[in-house]
């Protein structure tokens, strides 16, 4: 049945079955409640997961901004996410279906990802890794992405997953802050028709930082690469020797024991290894993923994003599990070989929910609707969309070509920070195209000026978040000092989050972000800070300094645009610009690729020396300049 549409609202309203399959069906009231009685509402949440032993304090806010969750709890979330399935029909359940670019297809019951996830532990452990230390994997996405992920959490060893399409510099610097020993990778996936070659990668980057002693790979692409001697192991030797056969149990972790390390861009070069923890993020996620995707035992969930971010962190390795769904993973690109793989993909397997970001369906979208009706989509029932603000042209697209106008889109806004969904429709909420709607259970958001004066009604302001939840990040790994200026600094006085984004509220009470306030540009959805696009190009010996910013782009949202100050005695042309994109690309990765390099003579600086890009922005958009009296030249 389509839902209805109310033209003066420009609102959606969700269909009778919709609202009577719900998992939640009044918004309003079980919001008021979860926040009158956070606590409350958070304990009986925490109660649907089994636990070792039961916290002794739900909250622990002594030392605020560092928030401590379950405290005196012992929690696994790999018991929760493996273990205890063991136990029933959840079994013999698929866990994951995977299908590679080149159409092979590998599925995993319950127990076989166990199996395989118990084996590559004890190979874990027999190579040297330890509980507490960070284990770093830089995969593709394939089945042994996610086993190597949840064996270090079954260990207790915290996972530092490095994206595959990060280049060289990204992973030498994410292994060496983490000081990680130990490094899990492939010799290359599938993309696009062609093999990667992350091995290579790995190699170039085991050079610069030498903290690893032990890197194991899967043989994906067949592919020759170096291996060194005592070094280097090919996963398929060791888990097929004795050592993985013995019974791993499954490390009874603290609460508040480290699961994962997740490095995120912000405003300087260095990444921010951000720290979450098994019990809090279980419990958070879980309840997300619960209520906002109205998740049933039959259902087969696909998010189309990598394991290597945090939606894939969240909502493809740990969420699905703990609610025991069955998950669905695409190694490729979504137009190889042509630009209905993922609907055959949906029509195959019977996906019930899509999960995925603006960019993937504005890219689709360009290819038009023949791509899609070609295939029978009638199995979806809910769609979810992440990472940046949707345009309502694309949400329109989404919502009739591929929900048909029968699929509720869950615009979810969140963070790697956050662990989580924080800003979210519920199925049973009419939908605005564009708007996230309205704070999910247990949080109180709004959009303040800059002294912490609520803005009136329309007005854009910042995005704040009152209170601490279960998935918060705890720190950023070695520099707490770090985590407090840029979350906790502005708004310190009245103890909220400084989200990073500005936003406005309608009135109807809906959340529509508007887009960073600070010097990180999202480029597809993939967050990357200007800093470190321009410590990428000057260590490239013709340049001197560097200034990069964001420009729009109707297809991903936003591009990179690099202003360069060469070296004395070298001269700008087209085909060093070329080299610079080049050069970037090798040291982050494509998507940091600059769109345009620009050659300049000086920069646009205030007078302590920062880089107005504010100025540069304006300049190459062909717009007023605006205020120049802090400019120092
Ligand atoms: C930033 C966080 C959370 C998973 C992926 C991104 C932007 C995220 C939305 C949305 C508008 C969004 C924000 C946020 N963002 N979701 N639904 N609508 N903007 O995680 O890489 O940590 O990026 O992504 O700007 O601050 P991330």
């Amino acid at each position: 049945m389509e839902q209805s549409f109310n033209p003066s609202k420009n609102m959606y309203f969700p269909s009778k079955e919709i609202i009577k399959k719900a998992n939640v069906n009044d918004y309003e009231s079980l919001y008021a409640k979860s926040v009158k009685d956070r606590e409350g509402f958070w304990a009986a949440e925490a109660r649907k997961l089994d636990w070792y032993k039961k916290w002794e304090k739900l909250l622990d806010d002594s030392q605020k901004p560092f928030y401590r969750w379950f405290t005196g709890g012992k929690f696994n979330i790999i018991h929760n996410a493996l273990d205890r399935h063991q136990k029933n029909a959840t079994r013999n359940k698929l866990a994951i279906i995977w299908e590679g670019e080149p159409g092979d297809v590998r599925t995993f019951s319950y127990h076989a990802l166990n199996r395989e996830v118990t084996r590559f532990s004890n190979v874990l452990k027999a190579m040297g890794a330890r509980k507490g230390e960070v284990v770093t994997i830089y995969m593709p996405q394939i089945p042994e992405l996610v086993v190597a992920m949840l064996a270090c959490a079954k260990i207790g060893a915290p996972h530092s997953v490095v994206y595959g399409g990060f280049s060289v510099e990204a992973l030498a610097e994410r292994i060496e802050d983490a000081r990680s020993r130990i490094l899990l990778t492939a010799d290359g996936g599938f993309r696009r028709g062609k093999p990667t070659q992350l091995k290579k990668i790995a190699n170039e980057a085991m050079q610069r930082s030498a903290t690893i002693e032990v890197c194991i790979t899967v043989k994906r692409t067949g592919e020759e690469c170096y291996m060194e001697n005592d070094r280097d192991f090919w996963y398929h030797d060791l888990m097929g020797m004795p050592i993985a056969n013995s019974g791993c149990c499954t490390e009874q972790t603290d609460a508040e024991d480290p699961l994962f390390i997740l490095y995120t861009s912000g405003t300087t070069g260095k990444p921010k290894g951000l720290v979450h923890t098994h019990a809090g993020y279980a419990v958070y996620t879980s309840t997300t993923y619960n209520y906002v995707f109205d998740i049933k035992p039959e259902d087969r969930w696909w998010c189309a994003a990598d394991p290597g971010w945090i939606t894939g962190h969240s909502y493809i390795v740990y969420t699905p599990l703990i609610n025991g769904a069955t998950v669905m993973m695409y190694e490729g690109a979504p137009n190889h070989p042509y630009p209905n793989r993922w609907w055959q993909i949906i029509e195959k397997y019977g996906i019930n929910i899509l999960y995925t970001s603006p960019t993937a369906i504005r890219g689709l979208m360009r290819f038009g609707a023949s791509w899609a009706d070609r295939h029978n989509l009638s199995s979806l029932r809910l769609l979810g969309s992440v990472g940046e603000p949707i345009n309502p042209e694309a949400w329109k697209w989404y919502y009739e070509v591929i929900g048909k106008s029968r699929c509720p889109i869950m615009d979810t806004w969140w963070q790697t920070e956050t662990g989580g969904f924080m800003i979210t429709p519920l199925p049973i909420m009419p939908l605005k195209p564009g708007s996230a709607a309205k704070p999910f259970f247990g949080n109180e958001v709004a959009i303040v000026d800059e002294q912490g004066v609520e803005v009136k009604q329309g007005e854009e302001g910042n995005l704040i978040i009152k209170n601490p939840w279960p998935g918060m990040a705890r720190t950023i790994l070695g520099d707490p000092h770090r985590f407090v200026e840029k979350y906790w600094e502005k708004y310190s006085k009245q103890g909220w989050y400084l989200a990073g984004d500005s936003a406005r509220i309608d009135e109807d009470g809906y959340y529509w972000i508007i887009g960073r306030i600070d010097d990180v540009i999202k480029v597809s959805g993939y967050r990357l800070g200007s800093a470190e696009i321009e410590s990428a190009l000057v260590s490239h010996p013709a340049v001197s300094e560097a200034a990069a910013i964001g420009l729009p782009d109707e297809l991903r949202g936003n591009i990179i645009h690099a202003t360069v100050i060469l070296r004395q005695n070298i001269t700008a042309s087209p085909a060093l610009a070329e080299e610079l994109k080049m050069h970037v690309e090798k040291e982050i990765g494509p998507i940091a690729r600059p769109a345009f390099v620009e050659f300049a003579e000086s920069l646009p600086k205030t007078r302590s020396g920062k880089i107005m890009r504010r100025v540069l922005k304006a300049r190459a958009l062909g717009q007023e300049t605006g205020d120049l009296s802090t400019l120092e030249e």
